[in-house]
């Protein structure tokens, strides 16, 4: 893995995370969890540096076990495959890391950082420092419709924001 900075990024976000989709990632070898994400965007907000403060958005369902660890670690990871990893990803967005060690079944290898996990087999990873965490609420929708075709149970995502501090690219 290589580090590069986020300037020297060079991505399609529209594409990059809807179609390819990616691996939402917290906790560390004393214990991790994984699930995949195809929504959530790339960007920047707060003007930390000239350009904006470099940021990841991403949603996480009430109920997805991956929630826990988000929420009670400072930092999580991004990470992004080739297109032939598509079925493991899958595989890791339809079960659950409560009932079984998914990432062993698929035989992806954790690489561990400083409290924080990616994977060794991804091309890309976004390290993500938790800077802004709170839940969609109904009321903050416009389109109304949202709501009854994603929330008939009122599940609502929560959304987090986050600062990406480290990227690294397979060489
Ligand atoms: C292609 C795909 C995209 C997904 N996107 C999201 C998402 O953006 N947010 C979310 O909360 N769940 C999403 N999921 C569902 C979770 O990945 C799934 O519920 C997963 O099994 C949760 O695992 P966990 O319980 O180990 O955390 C997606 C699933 C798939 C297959």
């Amino acid at each position: 893995m290589k580090k590069i900075s986020v300037e020297e990024l060079s991505l399609n976000p529209m594409t990059l995370i809807a179609n390819e989709w990616m691996l939402i990632t917290a906790g560390d070898e004393k214990g991790y969890n994984t699930m995949t994400a195809s929504w959530g965007h790339l960007g920047s907000i707060w003007g930390k540096h000239s350009f904006g403060m470099p940021t990841s958005v991403c949603y996480v369902r009430p109920q997805r076990y991956t929630k826990q660890f988000i929420d009670r670690e400072t930092l999580y990871t991004l990470t992004f495959f080739p297109k032939e990893f598509h079925d493991k990803l899958m595989y890791l967005g339809s079960h659950s890391g409560r009932d079984e060690d998914k990432v062993a079944k698929m035989e992806l290898t954790p690489v561990f950082g400083d409290g924080y996990t990616y994977f060794e087999e991804a091309s890309l990873t976004l390290v993500c420092r938790k800077v802004y965490q709170a839940p969609l609420i109904e009321e903050g929708f416009v389109d109304k419709s949202i709501v009854e075709s994603h929330y008939k149970t009122k599940d609502f995502h929560d959304m987090y924001i986050g600062e990406i501090v480290e990227v690294f690219v397979k060489e």
